[in-house]
């Protein structure tokens, strides 16, 4: 499942963000890339030590529990501290398949990548190119999202960042562990989740509410693993 999560960020703390990223100094993006994707990949990184770096993932990790669609859609176990990237100049990331289990750094912790997301910074309208194009059993998806907007995606699924041939796109990127690995079953608990929240809306006392609650939970006790 593609899942669009609009406002992670508040405009004030996309602007704060903004500020402390155009102060930083980025480096070559291939030092998080695996030999294969590292052919493809050409964009600049901020180092995963970065101060401003930990500061921003700190900020966005706690806006993602504060968000009712994330934590819905993602079922997160764990999440990956975010990561940030840039491209200009024509850069691009080819078509590539992100790495299945990734070490954070500096530490024993390893994450399984169920799910990938990247969150916007740069606004559309500052930069020509830079799609993010990830491919499903329905095809390509093509997706470019306001700043301080998600994009949450199967990690399973091939992408590639078409090249940014004027301005600057700049992003935060990062990997979720989900309680609940496989896709498929995963999508049906935000389905299921959706429309248990739309009847306890339009019907709070109907019997049912309880019911499919009750089947929400002994799926998800069922297929989670924490
Ligand atoms: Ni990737």
């Amino acid at each position: 499942m593609l899942l669009q999560i609009p406002d992670v960020l508040t405009s004030e703390q996309v602007a704060y963000c903004r500020r402390l990223l155009e102060e930083s100094n980025w480096i070559d993006g291939r030092v998080t890339a695996g030999p294969q994707s590292g052919q493809v990949k050409n964009n600049q990184q901020l180092p995963e030590d970065h101060p401003a770096g930990r500061e921003m993932g700190d900020l966005i990790l706690a806006a993602l529990e504060r968000n009712p669609l994330f934590m819905a859609a993602a079922l997160p176990a764990k999440v990956f501290p975010p990561l940030f990237n840039r491209y200009a100049g024509g850069q691009s990331f080819g078509n590539h398949v992100d790495n299945a289990i990734r070490q954070v750094s500096g530490t024993p912790h390893r994450i399984r990548t169920d799910l990938s997301a990247t969150l916007f910074f740069a606004g559309p309208e500052e930069y020509e190119g830079g799609e993010l194009v990830v491919e499903d059993t329905y095809g390509a998806h093509s997706v470019k999202l306001p700043p301080g907007h998600l994009i949450l995606y199967p990690s399973t699924s091939l992408h590639h960042v078409r090249p940014v041939t004027q301005g600057a796109r700049i992003c935060s990127f990062f990997w979720i562990q989900s309680m609940v690995r496989d896709d498929g079953e995963r999508t049906l608990m935000f389905d299921l989740d959706m429309a248990i929240q739309r009847l306890s809306e339009e019907a709070p006392q109907h019997p049912s509410v309880v019911g499919l609650t009750a089947v929400y939970h002994n799926l998800l006790r069922r297929w989670a693993d924490v």
